[in-house]
C-alpha cells in the first residue's frame, strides 16, 4: 500500500532549505511504496481552506539543491499554538488551532511529517509530536543557535556572504581613513558576527552574548589611528548590547510572536561620538542579503544529509526526534532534548580565546 510523507518549511527562510526538500524526496523515491507531498507556507496549506499541499514529483524537485528560499514558501506567523487571528477593530488575538490541526492531518492519512525550522518549528513539532503525530524535525536557522546539533545548514553561506562584504568595507575604510561598523544578523546568538570577525580580521566583534564597554572600544579605535590617519572594522550582531544597555529593537509586525531587530550599527556610532571617539564613522546593515541566494557547498552538502537522514527517520519510525549532526556525525536526537535552550558562545570558547589572540576586542 502507498504509504505519504508530507514536509513543510517554517520560520524564517535560510539558504539549503530546497537540498533538504530534494533530499527527502530522492531517498523517498528509492522505496517503491512512498509518496512525497509539501504543504504551502509551512502548516497553513494544511489549515487553510481549500488546502494547499502539492505532490513532490521528480520534475518539482530536480536540481532544487542549488536554489536560496524554499519552494514551499514559509511563514513565521502561522504557529498553530498561538495561530494570529485578525479582529474587526484590527488587532490580532492568539488561537490555539493545534487540536484543529491534529485532526485534518489525521484526516489527510500522512504516514509521518518532516517539519523544516528553527527553535519555534521545534518547538511546535514536540507538541504536535505529543498530541500522536508521527513526526520528524530538521534544524535550520544562519543563526546556527539550535541546540543539540553542532551546524545547522545556512550558517556558512551567512558566513560567506557577510565576509564578502567586510572585505569590501575593509577597502574603503582603509581609503578614507574611516571606522566602519557591519551589522550581521544574530539575535540571541553571535556565530556570524564572531566567524566574519576572524575570517575578515575584524578590530572589534561585539556578540549579544557579551555586552560591551564603550570606552574600551574608543581606546581600541584611537589606538587605530595616528594623526588622524588610520582605519577600523567592527562587526556587530543585531542582538548585541552595551552593559547596561538594551538592543535596538522595534514592534514585529502583526502576528508575529518577535520584535524585529535591526539598527545597531547605528545606535553604536552614535555611543561611540557620544563618548569621545573622532574617527569618522559609516555603518552598514547586511540584513537579510545574509538569507538569500544559493547555498554554499558546505550547507548543500549538510542539507542533503539531513533530508536524507529525516527519511530514514520515517523508515524506522523513529519518530519525535530530529536530525542533528554531532561530533562530524549525522545522527538524530529527541524533540525534547532539541528544544531545550539554546547554543550560544562562551567566554570560555576556544573561538573567543582564538579571536582574543588575533587582537580582536569584544569589548569586554
Ligand atoms: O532567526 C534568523 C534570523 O535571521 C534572525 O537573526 C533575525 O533577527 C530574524 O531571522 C529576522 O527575521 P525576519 O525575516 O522575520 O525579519
Amino acid at each position: 500500500m502507498t504509504k505519504k510523507v508530507l514536509i513543510l518549511t517554517g520560520g524564517g527562510d535560510c539558504p539549503g532549505l530546497n537540498a533538504v526538500i530534494r533530499g527527502i524526496a530522492k531517498r523517498a523515491r528509492k522505496e517503491k511504496d512512498w509518496e512525497v507531498y509539501g504543504s504551502i507556507e509551512a502548516f497553513n496549506g494544511v489549515l487553510r481552506d481549500p488546502q494547499e499541499i502539492v505532490k513532490l514529483t521528480s520534475k518539482r524537485t530536480a536540481g532544487i539543491h542549488i536554489k536560496g528560499g524554499t519552494i514551499l514558501k514559509t511563514t513565521n506567523k502561522a504557529n498553530p499554538i498561538k495561530y494570529p487571528v485578525p479582529q474587526p477593530d484590527g488587532s490580532i488575538k492568539f488561537e490555539d488551532r493545534s487540536a484543529e490541526l491534529v485532526k485534518k492531518l489525521k484526516d489527510l492519512n500522512f504516514d509521518a511529517i518532516i517539519n523544516i525550522g528553527g527553535d519555534g518549528s521545534q518547538k511546535i513539532s514536540k507538541a504536535l509530536y505529543d498530541q500522536g503525530i508521527p513526526i520528524i524535525g530538521v534544524p535550520k536557522t544562519i543563526d546556527n543557535d539550535l541546540a543539540a546539533t553542532d551546524v545547522t545548514f545556512g550558517f556558512q553561506t551567512a558566513v560567506q556572504i557577510a565576509t564578502d562584504s567586510f572585505d569590501k568595507l575593509v577597502t574603503t575604510a582603509e581609503s578614507h581613513h574611516r571606522c566602519m561598523i557591519m551589522e550581521v544578523m544574530g539575535r540571541d546568538a553571535g556565530w556570524i558576527a564572531l566567524h566574519t570577525a576572524i575570517a575578515g580580521g575584524a578590530e572589534i566583534c561585539l556578540i549579544p552574548e557579551i555586552p560591551y564597554d564603550i570606552q574600551k572600544l574608543v581606546k581600541r579605535i584611537a589606538l587605530r589611528y595616528k594623526n588622524g590617519r588610520g582605519f577600523c572594522n567592527i562587526v556587530i550582531a543585531e542582538g548585541a548590547k552595551p552593559k547596561d544597555g538594551t538592543v535596538v529593537s522595534q514592534k514585529g509586525e502583526k502576528g508575529s510572536e518577535h520584535v524585529r531587530l535591526g539598527g545597531v550599527a547605528y545606535q553604536l556610532a552614535a555611543q561611540l561620538k557620544a563618548a569621545g571617539c573622532t574617527a569618522e564613522i559609516r555603518e552598514t546593515v547586511l540584513g537579510h542579503t545574509q538569507r538569500g541566494g544559493t547555498p554554499v557547498a558546505f550547507d548543500r552538502v549538510l542539507a542533503s544529509l539531513y533530508g536524507v537522514k529525516a527519511f530514514e527517520l520515517v523508515l524506522e519510525k523513529k519518530f519525535g526526534h530530529m536530525v542533528s549532526l554531532i561530533n562530524n556525525q549525522i545522527t538524530s536526537v529527541s524533540l525534547e532534548e532539541a528544544t531545550q535552550g539554546g547554543r550560544f558562545i562562551q567566554k570560555e570558547d576556544y573561538l573567543i580565546q582564538a579571536a582574543k589572540g588575533l587582537g580582536i576586542t569584544f569589548g569586554d
